[in-house]
């Protein structure tokens, strides 16, 4: 096949594109997307269709795939959630939305009735994926570190106890990085004597910080969790988002269809799916190590109390709940804002102490901010 060179214009338009990427991650301090790692060994397996179209675990007609290796990424995390052993089932999905989705659609065919409940502080994408999957729900009130409310959704779940419940947790919130705990909503439906009910939770983010963290709260399968969708982009990173979803492997039999066309089964969301983003999570996870990941988690910990220590000192109230390493304070003034990617939400704002976070980027964010409020 010829292929024409780019034009010195279009390169150009690639260059600066390229320069204005680079400035704008050096500001890139409010998103949990992590962009530190090298996958250039990769870039060979690019020149490829690949395509894992359909269910990992059953072979296809679409012979140009990573499969196999997508199937060791699911093992490994099957293995950090506590999955049960001779019943799990996962792929790897194109970010956190789409896991919360396939947790919830799973949900909504095992109990077509069922309620979902959720907190005030669920990511924004879920409230969407309520109304595509035509669920009834009903928001519960959140704390103020960001957890869910436990006696709202207690007596919530109370008033309609003729209802399966459908709960959708949180290991991890948005803005606070909070944990809804599990265990205890686990045991409010036993108290409760309901018959029938689904939890899943989502740990975008905490689900690759908390198992790495001795003493953490225990929220995935060992807390009876149903399903769990994890992000790949976040805390490993990678240049493509993508995620984990896990379930249990006879709630997903349920669902399952057979499809001639492509000679598998069509048990993910959606039919071709990214070959690549297996095996930056594969490269990623083979690299780092258990061990890898524990000191990474350590590090972002002392550097979030880096960076509340450097708020205080120009009198801000930063904070971070206990097992996160989002740091939350006071929105700053605009003019920060235009030149910082933070994110914020009403009087708020955080950062996240990623791997690839730099303390001097924490002194220059500090220094501006503290000049702005000087100005
Ligand atoms: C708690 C939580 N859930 C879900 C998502 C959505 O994940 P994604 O952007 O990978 O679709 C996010 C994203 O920040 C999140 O913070």
């Amino acid at each position: 096949m010829s292929e024409n060179t780019l034009s010195s214009q279009d390169r150009k338009h690639l260059d600066d594109l390229y320069e204005y990427i680079q400035e704008q991650y050096r500001f890139f301090v409010g998103y949990p997307c992590r962009g530190d790692l090298d996958y250039s060994e990769l870039f060979r397996f690019m020149h490829y269709p690949i395509n894992n179209v359909g269910d990992p675990f059953v072979p296809s007609t679409y012979r140009v795939h990573t499969r196999q290796i997508e199937c060791e990424v699911v093992r490994w995390f099957a293995r950090l959630t506590h999955a049960p052993e001779d019943n799990y089932w996962g792929y790897v999905t194109n970010g956190g939305t789409e896991g919360n989705m396939y947790g919830l659609f799973l949900a909504r065919e095992l109990l077509p009735e069922g309620m979902v409940y959720y907190s005030q502080d669920t990511h924004y994408s879920v409230s969407k994926n309520l109304r595509v999957l035509k669920m009834q729900n009903i928001m519960i009130k959140s704390q103020a570190n960001g957890e869910i409310d436990y006696e709202d959704l207690y007596e919530t779940i109370r008033i309609h106890r003729d209802v399966p419940p459908i709960i959708f947790a949180t290991v991890g919130t948005t803005m606070t990085e909070a944990i809804d705990d599990i265990g205890r909503i686990r045991r409010m439906l036993e108290d409760l004597a309901i018959p029938n009910s689904y939890i899943h939770c989502d740990a975008a983010l905490c689900g690759m910080t908390l198992p790495f963290i001795d003493g953490a709260p225990v929220y995935d399968f060992r807390a009876g969790i149903d399903s769990i969708s994890i992000s790949g982009h976040k805390f490993i990173g990678s240049p493509v988002p993508c995620g984990m979803v896990l379930a249990k492997k006879r709630n997903v039999e349920r669902i399952a269809r057979s499809i001639e066309y492509v000679g598998t089964l069509d048990t993910t969301l959606t039919g071709s799916r990214n070959g690549i983003t297996p095996l930056f999570l594969w490269y990623a996870i083979r690299k780092t190590g258990t061990e890898g990941f524990k000191r990474l988690v350590r590090e972002c910990f002392e550097l979030a109390d880096y960076a509340i220590a450097k708020f205080r000192e120009i009198g801000l109230d930063a904070w971070r709940n206990k097992y996160a390493m989002t740091v939350v304070f006071p929105k700053p003034p605009e003019s920060v804002l235009a030149k910082w990617g933070i994110a914020v939400q009403g009087d708020i704002a955080h950062i996240i102490v990623l791997p690839n976070i730099k303390a001097g980027q924490i002194d220059e964010l500090v220094a501006d901010i503290h000049a702005a409020m000087t100005d």
